[in-house]
């Protein structure tokens, strides 16, 4: 039997990314698939509270069992920030090359640069929820490098590889990425919760 899940996004690369982690027992809905077109709020302080609340406001509006995620990237000498603001750090409108300008500007001349990228996800199964947090620590660069993934990748590059994000495959990166090991970890419980 195949169980349906809705995922609280209308992103199609995270939707495929996480379709491909919980395999073909699940099938994953986006907010489009049931004609969903209301901005879901997103209020909290921190990543576990927005994951909740956007979680829940679905499961309130469809009574379907469903999931929702929040990123962010967490720098150690700029006591946790973007953290829950990273989206939109420099300000209303802003894009990915204004957020990195200006991480790599309250950055500059500071020596530790350690960083890493926190994922929750909020899943919501008859009415009950459960989280899962993956992580990935790394460093800050001093330049951009490569051209693929989003975001902040071409300044971020995990513990390990001297690449950053944005030179890796995406298949490596997903192996190894905050994203990656949350929806591993949600994978690995539903499909035991589901195999009960
Ligand atoms: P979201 O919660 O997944 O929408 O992520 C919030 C913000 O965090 C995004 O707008 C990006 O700036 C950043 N972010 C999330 N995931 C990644 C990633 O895998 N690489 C680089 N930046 C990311």
């Amino acid at each position: 039997m195949v169980h349906n899940l809705v995922f609280a996004t209308n992103n199609m690369h995270k939707l495929r990314e996480i379709q491909e982690i919980l395999g073909s027992e699940f099938h994953i809905l986006s907010l489009q698939d049931l004609g969903i077109e209301t901005d879901i709020p997103e209020t909290a302080d921190t990543l576990e509270g927005n994951a909740s609340q956007k979680a829940r406001f679905i499961y309130t509006m469809t009574g379907k069992n469903c999931f929702a995620d929040d990123t962010g990237l967490e720098i150690e000498a700029l006591n946790g920030r973007p953290g829950v603001f990273s989206a939109r750090y420099a300000g209303v409108g802003c894009n990915f090359n204004d957020n990195i300008e200006k991480i790599l500007k309250e950055l500059d001349g500071i020596e530790n640069r350690r960083a890493c990228f926190r994922c929750v996800f909020s899943l919501i199964i008859e009415g009950n929820e459960h989280q899962f947090v993956g992580r990935v620590d790394g460093k800050i660069t001093t330049v951009r490098a490569g051209k693929d993934g989003f975001g902040y990748d071409p300044v971020f590059v995990p513990d390990g590889y001297s690449q950053s994000f944005a030179q890796m495959p995406p298949y490596l990166k997903n192996g190894i990425s905050h994203r990656g090991r949350a929806a591993a970890k949600m994978g690995k419980w539903l499909n035991s919760a589901h195999a009960k």
